[in-house]
């Protein structure tokens, strides 16, 4: 089993390079590449995502991915910048469902901003669609108003489209992550104001025909934002677009103490998959030796068990970290008094001792 190591910038290195540790720990064979992405990959060869890396992530059967993006390169082209590598990725590997599971690990209750009795216990899956929408639809760019009041003017724009197929690929998805779990789906759209998601609404709905089992409710996405900060438990499993799902996903993970603890798998229709923490290369604590490793090792479990058919050995990473939680270490974005402050390389250490 092959799988494409791609760290990034930022934290990136540092927190992949302890996932790959808890790997290494399981007694598997696992052929290991790394290659460079995000700023990494284009000071090394002129590209956020450089030929080889595309090679690599296409021939393996499996991408642990860690971070890509800072500040210094946000003057260059939008083409050249690292964020370029995880959307084009998704995009030529058709990595269209993306799973961004929000947990609430009982120890870490008193680290969420909300109060203990709206979050405690909460378990939500939010699937996002990764490879339509407003983020890749064309036209987009900027121009010279062509009318409207401000003809004439500069502006910019994007088009917001979803076809049938691609609706439908994510709907399917979604209704069968929901029949393992609670048995309920959220379709979230903004149907009173887009055509895009009255047209998402009514394939969902359609798509649901399929799976009486489950029980599909549909939210607008400023109440589905406001309900995910009230009573989040509510939720079993949410489905929504591209942009929506990249907004909702962010606060979905703050309810749970830390965006440190999320990770997420992003799916083609084989389960080859790319995994990735959900948060980001975090420039401002790079390099310090104090980034929250537990999101890319619990990624790296996800990817055994969607990607390569070891659930036993996922199973036994998120146990391992559940145990170093119980032992009160932390890493700074999740402390609270009374618990052990560890920097990045302890926490990973301590979750392959507790491996063993
Ligand atoms: C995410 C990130 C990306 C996105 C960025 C880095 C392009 O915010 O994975 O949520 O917007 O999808
Ligand atoms: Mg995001």
């Amino acid at each position: 089993m092959k799988i494409a190591i791609l760290p990034g910038d930022g934290i990136g290195t540092e927190i992949v390079a302890q996932a790959v540790n808890v790997l290494n720990a399981l007694g598997q064979k696992f052929e290991m590449e790394t290659a460079p992405v995000g700023g990494a990959g284009y000071e090394a060869h002129g590209h956020p995502l450089p030929d080889g890396t595309l090679k690599l992530a296409k021939e393996a059967d499996a991408i642990l991915f860690g971070a890509v993006g800072d500040w210094k390169y946000d003057t260059l082209e939008r083409s050249l910048r690292p964020e370029q590598a995880i959307l084009g990725l998704r995009k030529h590997l058709t990595l269209f469902a993306n799973f961004r599971p929000a947990i609430l690990y009982p120890e870490l209750v008193g680290a969420s901003t909300l109060k203990p009795e709206a979050v405690s216990g909460l378990d939500i899956l939010i699937i996002r669609e990764l490879n339509g929408d407003i983020y890749f639809g064309q036209p987009r760019g900027m121009r010279e108003a062509p009318d409207g009041p401000f003809k004439g003017a500069r502006e910019g724009f994007d088009t917001m489209r979803y076809s049938e197929p691609e609706i439908r690929r994510i709907a399917h998805v979604a209704f069968k992550a929901a029949q393992k779990r609670g048995k309920r789906l959220t379709s979230v759209d903004k149907a009173n104001v887009l055509e895009t998601f009255q047209f998402w609404k009514d394939i969902v709905t359609d798509v649901h025909k399929e799976y009486p089992d489950i029980e599909l409710d549909h939210m607008y996405v400023d109440n589905a934002a406001m309900q995910l900060v009230r009573a989040p438990k509510k939720f079993d499993v949410i489905v929504t677009g591209n942009m929506f799902g990249d907004i909702l996903s962010d606060a979905a993970a703050m309810l749970t103490g830390s965006i440190g603890m999320l990770p997420s798998a992003s799916l083609d229709a084989n389960s080859k998959g790319l995994y990735e923490p959900s948060h980001g290369s975090a420039p401002d604590i790079a390099g310090k030796g104090v980034a929250n490793p537990l999101a890319t090792i619990l990624s790296a479990a996800m990817m055994l068990r969607f990607s390569l058919n070891l659930p036993a050995e996922a199973d036994r990473i998120e146990k391992a970290v559940k145990h170093v939680l119980a032992q009160g270490l932390r890493t700074p974005d999740i402390y609270e008094s009374g618990t052990t402050k560890v920097g990045t390389a302890e926490m990973g250490s301590a979750v392959v001792k507790a491996l063993a």
